[in-house]
C-alpha cells in the first residue's frame, strides 16, 4: 500500500436532531431510535500528516478532548488498520470549533472525516458503505456523517437513510449552556421515567407523518420532538427558559439536540435568527445554517489541495 498523499486537511461536520424518538432497550443495551439528522454549517478542521511512527498521534485545540486511544479519530485509525491489514502511522491535529459533548456529534464527525481522509490519503478506495460500517462500530452517530444533509436514522441511529434535502434551508440558533451531559445517563433517566408509567409521545409517528407530508409538498417541522428532552431538562441548566426564549423569538422549532446539552431554534430568516441569538442567554450562542448533502461534501473534502501533491502511483 503506497501513500498517494503525505498530508491532507478536511473539515468535519456537526448535526442537529430535528426529531428523535426513543423506543425500547435492546439486548445490547442500546435503544431503538427513529431520528431525523440534519447537518449544519459548523465545522472542526482535521489536519492529517503521514508519520514515520506506527499508529496515530492526536492533538487537539480543545484541552477537554482526550488525545489518547479513546479519541474517536484514534479509534477510526485503529479500525481502518484492522480492516486493511496495516495502515501507515499518522499524526492528526483537530482544530475544534464544535462544542465537545454538546449533542452536535462533533466527535463522531471527526471520526467520519478521519475515515474519509485516511481512505483518500492511502488510496484505500473502501467506498462509503464500507466506511459507514466501520464508522458504526465506533459510535451510533458516525455513519450519518458519511451521508450528510437530511437523513433518517434507525436502529441505534447507525442505520442511515439519506433523504431529499429540506425544501428551504433554515437558520439555526445553537444555545449551549456550557455543560457536558452524559448520554448513557440521559437514556437511563428516560427508561426509569417510562418504568414509572410515563406514556411516551408518538414521536416516531410524527417523524414518519412529516416524511409522508413532504412527498405532498408540506414541510412544517414545528411538531417534531426529542424524547430525550424530558430527562435532559432535569440535567441541562435553564433548559425550559432557553426553549421558551427561542420560541418567543419566533423559532419554528426549539428543542434539545441529541442528548444535549445544546438547545437549538430553527428560523426561516437570518435577521430573525440573529435577533434571537442576541436575546438568548447561554454560555455560547452560534448562528449557523442547515447544510444540504451536496454542500456538505463540498465543504468536507480537502481544504485546498493535498499540500505535497501526488507521491507517485498508488500500489
Ligand atoms: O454509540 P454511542 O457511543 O454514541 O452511544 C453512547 C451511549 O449512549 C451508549 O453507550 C448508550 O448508553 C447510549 N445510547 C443508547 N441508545 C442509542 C444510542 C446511544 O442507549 N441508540
Amino acid at each position: 500500500m503506497a501513500a498517494a498523499v503525505k498530508s491532507l486537511r478536511l473539515r468535519s461536520g456537526a448535526k442537529i436532531n430535528l426529531g428523535l424518538a426513543v423506543g425500547g432497550r435492546r439486548p445490547d443495551g442500546y435503544h431503538e431510535l427513529v431520528t431525523l439528522y440534519q447537518t449544519i454549517d459548523l465545522w472542526d478542521e482535521l489536519s492529517i500528516a503521514r508519520s514515520p511512527r506506527r499508529g496515530v498521534r492526536v492533538s487537539c485545540s480543545d484541552r477537554s478532548v482526550p488525545r489518547d486511544g479513546t479519541n474517536l479519530v484514534a479509534r477510526a485509525h485503529a479500525a481502518l488498520d484492522a480492516a486493511t491489514g496495516r495502515l501507515p502511522g499518522v499524526a492528526v491535529h483537530i482544530e475544534k470549533r464544535i462544542p465537545a459533548g454538546g449533542g452536535l456529534g462533533g466527535g463522531s464527525g471527526n471520526a467520519a472525516a478521519a475515515l474519509v481522509g485516511l481512505d483518500r490519503m492511502f488510496g484505500l478506495q473502501l467506498g462509503i458503505a464500507r466506511l459507514a460500517a466501520i464508522g458504526a462500530s465506533l459510535g451510533s452517530d458516525v455513519p450519518l456523517f458519511l451521508a450528510g444533509g437530511l437523513s433518517l436514522g434507525l436502529g441505534r441511529g447507525e442505520r442511515v437513510v439519506p433523504l431529499p434535502d429540506l425544501a428551504r434551508r433554515r437558520w439555526v440558533v445553537l444555545a449551549n449552556p456550557g455543560q457536558h451531559v452524559a448520554t448513557p445517563e440521559v437514556f437511563a433517566r428516560l427508561a426509569r421515567a417510562r418504568r414509572r408509567g410515563l406514556t411516551p409521545p408518538d414521536t416516531a409517528g410524527t417523524i414518519f407523518a412529516l416524511l409522508l407530508e413532504r412527498g405532498m409538498g408540506g414541510e412544517s417541522l414545528s411538531a417534531l420532538e426529542n424524547d430525550l428532552a424530558l430527562p435532559a431538562r432535569e440535567l441541562v441548566f435553564g433548559y425550559d427558559r432557553l426553549v421558551t426564549q427561542l420560541r418567543d423569538c419566533g423559532a419554528e422549532l426549539a428543542v434539545l439536540s441529541g442528548s444535549g446539552a445544546t438547545v437549538f431554534g430553527l428560523f426561516g430568516s437570518g435577521r430573525v435568527a440573529r435577533a434571537a441569538a442576541r436575546s438568548v442567554v447561554a454560555d455560547r450562542v452560534d448562528v449557523v445554517r442547515t447544510v444540504s448533502r451536496r454542500d456538505y461534501w463540498k465543504r468536507l473534502l480537502p481544504v485546498g489541495e493535498p499540500r505535497d501533491g501526488p507521491e507517485g502511483p498508488a500500489a
